[in-house]
């Protein structure tokens, strides 16, 4: 069978059961931020440049992306930082230990339609149940998409979420407050599109 052209190189995470995201990144105390579905990475680098304080794990099911965003890291000197893992962003949560997350990225995620492609989506109960779990105690989420059925969607899932409650009076914001944006998020601002925005706490 033909090999995939990135898996050989592809940065993969360590093996085993328990894998602590701060232990991914040389953090030292630093918050470490999650983007899950990084694509081209443009996030993590404008979000990087913006706030000094941070670390972020990106976990990216393309191979491609994935390599190419991490090995971007270490050429910029980056990479104790920030890491971008060629992983389905679903088991892999699953590993992290409770409280080790400071801020989750979720941005224009699952863009497929068909029923037979809704074991793909990432956005869903199982991913949101490890969130409850995986971000400390004022730890925020947040989520961007231009489809107003999937924004409804998240609203109606974190609202069986009690651990996670508006940042804010309501959970839709007009802006994105983190100075930094996604390649989709630009896109979709360059092609006047909406976007819905959605900020969790949690409790
Ligand atoms: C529509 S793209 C958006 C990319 C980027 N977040 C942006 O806003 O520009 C969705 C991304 O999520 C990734 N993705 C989808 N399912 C995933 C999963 N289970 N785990 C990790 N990444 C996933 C896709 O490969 C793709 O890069």
């Amino acid at each position: 069978m033909k090999q995939h052209p990135y898996a050989a190189i592809a940065p993969r995470l360590p093996d085993g059961d328990r894998l602590d995201p701060r232990e991914l990144v040389q953090s030292g105390g630093r918050p470490v931020e999650l983007e899950i579905g990084p694509g081209r990475g443009g996030f993590i680098f404008e979000r990087l440049g913006v706030d000094p304080a941070i670390c972020i794990v990106g976990l990216e099911i393309r191979l491609k992306w994935a390599s190419i965003v991490d090995q971007r890291l270490h050429e910029r000197g980056l990479a104790g930082r920030a890491r971008v893992f060629a992983e389905d962003a679903r088991p892999a949560i699953a590993r992290f230990p409770d409280a080790c997350l400071d801020t989750v990225f979720v941005h224009f995620p699952d863009p497929w339609w068909k029923k037979r492609h809704k074991k793909r989506l990432v956005m869903g109960a199982t991913v949101l149940e490890q969130l409850c779990r995986t971000v400390r105690p004022g730890g925020q989420v947040f989520l961007q998409t231009d489809v107003l059925e999937r924004a409804e969607g998240f609203e109606s899932l974190f609202a069986e979420h009690p651990e996670f409650s508006p940042l804010g009076s309501e959970a839709r914001v007009a802006e994105n407050p983190f100075s930094a944006r996604s390649p989709r998020e630009h896109r979709a601002i360059a092609d006047g599109l909406p976007i819905f925005r959605l900020h969790y706490r949690r409790r």
